[in-house]
Protein backbone atom coordinates (compact mmCIF):
# COMPACT_ATOMS: atom_id res chain seq x y z
CA UNK A 1 0.00 0.00 0.00
CA UNK A 2 1.67 3.33 -1.35
CA UNK A 3 1.45 5.57 1.04
CA UNK A 4 -2.01 7.31 -0.89
CA UNK A 5 -3.74 4.78 -0.02
CA UNK A 6 -2.81 4.84 4.18
CA UNK A 7 -4.33 8.64 3.25
CA UNK A 8 -7.15 7.21 1.70
CA UNK A 9 -7.86 4.47 4.77
CA UNK A 10 -7.46 8.01 6.64
CA UNK A 11 -9.96 9.83 4.96
CA UNK A 12 -12.40 6.99 5.33
CA UNK A 13 -12.81 8.07 8.89
CA UNK A 14 -12.02 11.70 8.71
CA UNK A 15 -8.77 11.81 9.76
CA UNK A 16 -10.51 11.25 13.18
CA UNK A 17 -8.51 10.58 15.94
CA UNK A 18 -11.39 8.54 17.32
CA UNK A 19 -10.99 5.92 14.51
CA UNK A 20 -7.16 4.85 15.17
CA UNK A 21 -8.36 1.61 15.71
CA UNK A 22 -10.39 1.25 12.79
CA UNK A 23 -8.11 2.74 10.89
CA UNK A 24 -4.71 0.83 11.59
CA UNK A 25 -7.16 -2.31 11.09
CA UNK A 26 -7.59 -1.43 7.62
CA UNK A 27 -4.36 -0.74 6.78
CA UNK A 28 -3.06 -4.02 7.93
CA UNK A 29 -6.09 -5.50 6.29
CA UNK A 30 -4.35 -3.92 3.26
CA UNK A 31 -0.97 -4.88 3.73
CA UNK A 32 -1.18 -7.88 6.22
CA UNK A 33 0.36 -6.03 8.74
CA UNK A 34 1.49 -2.41 9.76
CA UNK A 35 4.11 -0.68 8.10
CA UNK A 36 6.13 1.79 10.20
CA UNK A 37 5.93 4.56 7.48
CA UNK A 38 1.87 4.01 7.69
CA UNK A 39 1.63 4.30 11.32
CA UNK A 40 4.06 7.79 11.02
CA UNK A 41 1.61 8.57 8.82
CA UNK A 42 -1.43 7.81 10.37
CA UNK A 43 0.27 9.85 13.59
CA UNK A 44 0.82 12.81 11.26
CA UNK A 45 -2.71 12.24 9.61
CA UNK A 46 -4.57 12.44 13.39
CA UNK A 47 -1.92 14.62 14.58
CA UNK A 48 -0.86 12.31 17.45
CA UNK A 49 2.39 11.02 18.80
CA UNK A 50 3.21 8.35 16.90
CA UNK A 51 3.93 6.65 20.62
CA UNK A 52 0.58 6.58 21.10
CA UNK A 53 -0.13 4.71 17.79
CA UNK A 54 2.52 2.48 18.49
CA UNK A 55 1.00 1.67 21.58
CA UNK A 56 -2.12 0.68 20.20
CA UNK A 57 -0.47 -1.50 17.31
CA UNK A 58 1.11 -3.34 20.04
CA UNK A 59 -1.66 -3.76 22.57
CA UNK A 60 -3.17 -5.34 20.41
CA UNK A 61 -2.11 -9.13 19.98
CA UNK A 62 -3.90 -8.61 16.01
CA UNK A 63 -1.79 -6.29 14.95
CA UNK A 64 1.44 -6.96 13.04
CA UNK A 65 4.71 -4.75 13.13
CA UNK A 66 6.79 -7.26 10.76
CA UNK A 67 6.14 -7.88 7.16
CA UNK A 68 3.82 -10.90 6.44
CA UNK A 69 3.00 -13.10 3.74
CA UNK A 70 0.12 -12.85 1.06
CA UNK A 71 -1.34 -15.85 2.35
CA UNK A 72 -1.70 -16.40 6.17
CA UNK A 73 -2.01 -19.88 7.59
CA UNK A 74 -3.13 -19.91 11.51
CA UNK A 75 -2.98 -23.52 13.27
CA UNK A 76 -5.34 -22.90 16.02
CA UNK A 77 -3.52 -24.58 19.09
CA UNK A 78 -6.28 -24.28 21.35
CA UNK A 79 -6.93 -27.50 23.72
CA UNK A 80 -9.76 -29.12 21.46
CA UNK A 81 -7.54 -28.65 18.03
CA UNK A 82 -4.45 -29.65 20.12
CA UNK A 83 -5.41 -33.09 21.16
CA UNK A 84 -6.86 -33.64 17.59
CA UNK A 85 -3.57 -33.36 16.24
CA UNK A 86 -2.96 -29.80 15.68
CA UNK A 87 0.95 -29.91 16.26
CA UNK A 88 1.20 -32.76 13.10
CA UNK A 89 -0.85 -30.20 11.00
CA UNK A 90 1.87 -26.99 12.06
CA UNK A 91 4.45 -29.98 11.25
CA UNK A 92 2.92 -30.27 7.82
CA UNK A 93 2.73 -27.13 7.03
CA UNK A 94 6.57 -26.48 8.13
CA UNK A 95 7.88 -28.80 6.21
CA UNK A 96 5.40 -28.12 2.72
CA UNK A 97 6.04 -24.40 2.72
CA UNK A 98 9.84 -24.66 4.34
CA UNK A 99 9.56 -22.14 6.85
CA UNK A 100 9.47 -22.72 10.97
CA UNK A 101 6.12 -21.61 12.50
CA UNK A 102 6.20 -17.93 12.97
CA UNK A 103 8.15 -17.12 9.51
CA UNK A 104 7.14 -16.17 6.38
CA UNK A 105 8.64 -18.03 3.84
CA UNK A 106 10.90 -16.08 1.15
CA UNK A 107 9.13 -15.74 -1.41
CA UNK A 108 6.67 -13.63 0.96
CA UNK A 109 3.73 -15.86 0.06
CA UNK A 110 2.98 -17.64 3.15
CA UNK A 111 3.29 -17.08 6.70
CA UNK A 112 2.37 -19.65 9.47
CA UNK A 113 0.88 -18.93 12.95
CA UNK A 114 -0.43 -20.08 15.95
CA UNK A 115 -3.01 -18.96 17.76
CA UNK A 116 -5.17 -20.10 20.97
CA UNK A 117 -8.67 -20.97 21.03
CA UNK A 118 -11.02 -19.19 17.86
CA UNK A 119 -14.15 -20.49 19.64
CA UNK A 120 -15.00 -23.08 17.37
CA UNK A 121 -13.94 -26.00 18.75
CA UNK A 122 -16.52 -28.33 17.47
CA UNK A 123 -14.26 -27.81 13.68
CA UNK A 124 -10.87 -29.02 15.22
CA UNK A 125 -8.65 -29.70 14.73
CA UNK A 126 -8.87 -26.06 13.03
CA UNK A 127 -6.91 -24.31 10.18
CA UNK A 128 -7.94 -20.91 9.67
CA UNK A 129 -5.83 -19.74 5.52
CA UNK A 130 -6.74 -16.65 4.56
CA UNK A 131 -9.65 -15.91 7.08
CA UNK A 132 -11.81 -19.07 5.51
CA UNK A 133 -12.09 -21.36 8.42
CA UNK A 134 -11.31 -25.19 7.09
CA UNK A 135 -12.27 -27.92 10.24
CA UNK A 136 -11.80 -31.34 10.66
CA UNK A 137 -8.09 -31.19 9.29
CA UNK A 138 -6.31 -33.78 8.56
CA UNK A 139 -2.65 -33.66 6.98
CA UNK A 140 -3.80 -34.91 3.47
CA UNK A 141 -6.77 -31.85 3.33
CA UNK A 142 -4.47 -29.37 4.74
CA UNK A 143 -1.78 -30.51 2.09
CA UNK A 144 -4.59 -30.10 -0.79
CA UNK A 145 -5.88 -26.75 0.18
CA UNK A 146 -2.48 -24.99 0.28
CA UNK A 147 -1.51 -26.50 -3.15
CA UNK A 148 -4.87 -25.11 -4.17
CA UNK A 149 -3.75 -21.58 -2.92
CA UNK A 150 -0.37 -22.07 -4.51
CA UNK A 151 -2.05 -23.05 -7.72
CA UNK A 152 -4.57 -19.89 -7.34
CA UNK A 153 -1.26 -18.36 -7.24
CA UNK A 154 0.84 -19.49 -9.99
CA UNK A 155 -2.38 -18.45 -12.12
CA UNK A 156 -1.99 -15.03 -11.39
CA UNK A 157 -3.12 -14.41 -7.73
CA UNK A 158 -6.05 -14.74 -6.39
S1 LIG B 1 -9.40 -25.23 20.45
FE1 LIG B 1 -9.34 -24.77 18.35
S2 LIG B 1 -11.19 -23.70 18.08
FE2 LIG B 1 -11.19 -24.12 20.17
Amino acid sequence: MELSGVDKVIDQYSASKASLLAILQDVQEAENYLPREAMERVAKRLTIPIAQVYQMATFFESFHLEPRGKHICTVCMGTACHVRGATRLVEQLERDLEVPSGGTTKDMQFTIEEVNCVGACALGPLVIIDGKYHGNMTSGSLQKVVKKVRKAEDKGGK
